[in-house]
């Protein structure tokens, strides 16, 4: 059975404030760099969706389609263009991926055809309201969601497909599959996979790429 990784690097990092977030660098590598390096020995191809107008970086192997304007829409043109028959997503601004876990993954999916990436929460929950305290919410059962994940292909395409017919939108792909009420397992994450979202967490990536790299 053939296995790609999907990486949607379209978004436009409007948090950042640095350009186009794959293309941000951490110690010399950009994030979409240290993605596909990440993902490449584990899969027979990488698929990558780009901001439009911008092309893949020289010495990536992968193979490059134009992403959406949502992050869905960049994983549903990068699953058309792939007929493997389980795909990895995993967002570009994740770019410190154990292998360990890529494992993990993989063994998960060959048994339940969905799976993800995810950390039990660890701090106390609250839903704000104006800035103010309005309710503690029990964190008890509560796993926060990352990514890689991982899908027998026909069953994502699926959840795609039903999603945009029914004009639902998700931040990631396990939440349209487990909406068709399909099994989703989830396997233990690792808190070097943090999103790098703001400029707090680049400085975090910065120190992290110091022992990673070494
Ligand atoms: O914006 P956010 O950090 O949640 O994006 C998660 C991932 O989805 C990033 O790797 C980003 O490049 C990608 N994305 C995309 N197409 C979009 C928006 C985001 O591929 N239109």
């Amino acid at each position: 059975s053939r296995t790609a990784a999907l990486i949607p690097a379209a978004g436009s990092g409007t948090r950042l404030g640095r350009g186009p977030k794959a293309f941000v660098e951490v110690a010399g590598l950009s994030l979409l760099a240290r993605s596909v390096a990440a993902l490449a020995p584990w899969v027979d191809e990488v698929l990558v969706a780009l901001p439009a107008g911008s092309d893949l970086p020289p010495g990536l192997l992968a193979r490059a389609v134009e992403g959406g304007g949502t992050r869905q829409e960049s994983v549903a043109r990068l699953l058309a263009d792939t007929d493997a028959d389980v795909v990895l997503v995993h967002d570009a601004a994740r770019p410190f991926l154990p292998g360990a876990v890529v494992g993990a993954l993989l063994e998960a999916v060959a048994g339940t055809g969905a799976a993800t990436v995810a950390l039990p929460v660890a701090d106390t929950l609250v839903r704000g309201e104006g800035g103010l305290w309005a309710e503690g919410v029990p964190r008890e059962g509560l796993w926060a969601v990352q990514t890689p994940q991982a899908f027998r292909r026909e069953l994502l395409v699926r959840a795609h497909a039903e999603a945009g017919a029914q004009e639902v939108s998700a931040t990631d792909d396990a939440g349209l599959v487990a909406r068709l009420g399909l099994p989703v397992r989830l396997v233990p994450g690792d808190a070097r996979l943090f999103k790098v979202t703001t400029p707090g967490d680049l400085a975090l990536a910065e120190a992290l790429a110091r022992v990673w790299d070494a």
